[in-house]
């Protein structure tokens, strides 16, 4: 392969363009294709790595061409060695007095005479911060001889984001997140003077920030990104802690214990003045504390809703409810502006939420997934909750809705349920009883993706999942009736399990159950596994004529049935084995690509 990579891949890319080339590029007389279909061509291959890095070793066109769209997300593919070239080709893009600052500064590597070819900041188009940083450490801890590495880190970081960020900058997809180590305030402050035009997906993790930060310099940049950046599809927002501008002098210390479930009402461990403010956060994933009594928003606040209105069509929007009380309507105003284009919205976090809600949801016409991390509310509104099923409440628009965490109360779950007015098609919850099993009953006819998990196994379930025109079941139950082999519905695609169950009742389970559609299968939890194993799915899949196409496993069953296995017989048709990743509950990673950034 390596010995005439030029041939070699000359010939792949013609015959890749053979199939995928549009009709105009191949009236063309001649076998040479011209730039703009080779263009094209190639946009086909932007997350083939490998086969681009072989069309810039072909020849001057095809490198001035592929170059670009190598380089427009190379943050994506995260690998520490990967991103510290990355890094090591940007720095070779620095002009020549930063790298003599670079040099003086403890620079072991001799980059200062290289010279790069391309000025490759100027083709990325999809910036990840955090991938990013953790390259940047890398890089500085390897090529500086330097006792102070976090100033060198510093420094270094600054160039880069003037590199990365400036007048040419053709960004579309930013996702930032603050990193302690590194203060990036002087990047914040220098973006809020740029135009990014072009920006259609921008994520804004802001974790651990003064008051100076969300009182100032956050609302100017985003203020000002109103103005310039109008076209954001997908906005994401996260500030976990957050407070007015007439808030105390010294930053509350958080009580190190704190239960889920106990709502503080009064300062914790506050300053004594009559202060303003609204403070929560997210630690561990425990609700540490919420005091709130602002009757006025927040800069912030004012800043965010400008920047949603300005926009010309929001298509998701994800968030934690980190706005005052008082701005709830405006934030929503906001969204309802878009009433013909959001499709998507996420809360990270709800807290004051009440009846409204829904009747804001209800006018977004254009919704059709809503997505809940975490609800935080007062008792008095449980009470409440019937109260709510009511046709003036229905959101007959939504599709799907996916809840992410164990800790949203049954009674929330069932009430959402209801009032989706059997226009449910997708329904993914890590918590389910058997009432909300009656109700997926009653309210949802056409559902047809159900990923959920059930603290206990119940007969109703077998009577709902048979009726259901579903092409995607992911269930999580400690154990399960052998009756459900009668009760798959063949016009399942996906089907995993994460439920007790052995080898022989497995097979039993795949003998008798009639899947002639499946594609992909998923099993969690399978004990006393022997070399017979593999036969199941072969007499499975011929029994279905080779419809399944992959079986994924839990990581050590993985492992086991690896060590089983002899190889023989899998080559037949392809047919993929991988590890199963966790079980879907969540929509958000389909936007944004990755998950939202976790404090530690
Ligand atoms: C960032 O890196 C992680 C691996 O650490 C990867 O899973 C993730 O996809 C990367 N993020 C993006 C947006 O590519
Ligand atoms: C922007 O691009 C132009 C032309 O390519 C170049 O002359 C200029 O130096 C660039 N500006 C910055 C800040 O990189
Ligand atoms: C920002 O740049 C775009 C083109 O990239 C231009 O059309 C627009 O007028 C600029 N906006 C401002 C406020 O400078
Ligand atoms: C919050 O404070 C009010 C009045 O100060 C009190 O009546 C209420 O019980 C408190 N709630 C909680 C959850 O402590
Ligand atoms: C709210 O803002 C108004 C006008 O900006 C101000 O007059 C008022 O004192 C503020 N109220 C509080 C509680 O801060
Ligand atoms: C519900 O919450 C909104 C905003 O938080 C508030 O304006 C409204 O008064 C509340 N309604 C009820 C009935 O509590
Ligand atoms: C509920 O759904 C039915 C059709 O299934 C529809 O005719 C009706 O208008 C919906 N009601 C509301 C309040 O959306
Ligand atoms: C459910 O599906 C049936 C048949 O496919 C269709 O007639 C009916 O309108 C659907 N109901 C809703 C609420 O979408
Ligand atoms: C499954 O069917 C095969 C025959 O196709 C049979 O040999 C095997 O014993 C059956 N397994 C179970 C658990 O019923
Ligand atoms: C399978 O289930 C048992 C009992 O619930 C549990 O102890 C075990 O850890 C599970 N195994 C896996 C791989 O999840
Ligand atoms: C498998 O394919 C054959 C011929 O293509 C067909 O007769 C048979 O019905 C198929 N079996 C199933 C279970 O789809």
């Amino acid at each position: 392969m390596d010995l005439k990579p030029r041939n070699l891949t000359k010939s792949i890319i013609f015959f890749i363009a053979l199939m995928i080339t549009p009709k105009r590029c191949l009236t063309r007389p001649c076998v040479n294709l011209i730039p703009d279909c080779l263009l094209e061509i190639f946009s086909y291959l932007k997350y083939d790595r490998k086969t681009l890095f072989s069309c810039i070793r072909v020849n001057r066109l095809w490198c001035r061409l592929a170059i670009p769209i190598l380089w427009s997300s190379p943050f994506k593919y995260y690998s520490q060695s990967y991103t510290y070239k990355i890094i090591n080709t940007y720095i070779t893009c620095l002009n020549i007095q930063d790298k003599v600052i670079l040099k003086n500064l403890g620079l072991k590597n001799c980059l200062i005479n290289m010279k790069s070819l391309f000025y490759y900041p100027r083709f990325l188009e999809s910036f990840v911060i955090d991938n990013y940083t953790l390259g940047l450490k890398k890089w500085v801890k390897e090529n500086f001889q330097n006792e102070n590495l976090l100033r060198a880190q510093q420094i270094v970081d600054n160039m880069m984001m003037d590199l990365i960020f400036n007048d040419n900058c053709s960004l579309k997809k930013f996702k930032y997140v603050n990193y302690i180590e590194i203060s990036r305030i002087d990047f914040l402050k220098k973006l809020s003077n740029l135009n990014l035009s072009l920006i259609n997906t921008f994520e804004f993790l802001g974790h651990g920030y003064s008051k100076e930060m969300y009182s100032n310099i956050l609302p100017k940049l985003f203020n000002q990104m109103s103005k310039t950046s109008r076209n954001i599809k997908h906005l994401s927002l996260y500030f976990p802690k957050t407070m007015s501008t007439k808030t105390m002098t010294t930053t509350t210390t958080t009580p190190t214990t704190s239960s889920t479930t106990t709502l503080t009402n009064s300062t914790t461990s506050s300053t004594t003045m009559s202060t303003t403010f609204n403070y929560y956060m997210i630690d561990n994933n425990n609700l540490i504390s919420i005091t709130e009594n602002s009757d006025n928003s927040t800069d912030l606040d004012l800043s965010i809703i400008n920047l949603i209105k300005s926009q010309n069509s929001l298509e998701s929007f994800s968030t934690n409810e980190f706005w005052m009380k008082c701005s709830t309507e405006m934030i929503f105003n906001s969204l309802i502006s878009h009433s013909n284009s959001l499709k998507f919205i996420k809360f990270f976090t709800l807290i004051n939420f009440n009846q409204s809600f829904f009747k804001f949801i209800k006018q977004i016409h254009s919704l059709r997934t809503l997505e809940f991390k975490r609800f935080l509310f007062f008792e008095q509104f449980d009470s409440t909750l019937s109260n709510m099923i009511i046709p003036q409440n229905y959101l007959s628009q939504v599709q799907n809705i996916y809840l992410e965490e164990r800790d949203i109360p049954y009674r929330l779950i069932d009430t959402i349920i209801r009032i989706t007015n059997h226009s449910l098609k997708k329904f993914y919850s890590r918590r389910i009883n058997p009432i909300i099993l009656s109700s997926i009953k009653s309210f949802c006819p056409n559902i047809t993706h159900l990923h959920i998990s059930l603290e206990k196994y119940s007969d109703l379930l077998l009577n709902i999942i048979k009726n259901l025109p579903l092409i995607s079941l992911y269930l999580q139950v400690r154990y399960i009736s052998l009756s459900l082999k009668s009760c798959l519905p063949n016009s399942l695609k996906f089907f995993g399990l994460d439920s007790e169950i052995d080898q022989v009742e497995l097979e039993d389970l795949l003998n008798n159950s009639h899947l002639s559609n499946l594609l992909i299968m998923e099993l969690l939890n399978i004990s006393d596994i022997n070399e017979n194993f593999r036969n199941i799915f072969i007499k499975f899949n011929e029994k279905f004529n080779y419809t399944l196409k992959e079986l994924r496993l839990e990581k050590s069953l993985l492992k086991e049935f690896i060590l089983l296995d002899k190889k023989e017989l899998w080559n037949s048709r392809t047919f993929k084995i991988n590890e199963v990743k966790n079980f879907k509950y969540t929509a958000y990673e389909e936007i944004f690509g990755s998950p939202y950034y976790k404090y530690t």
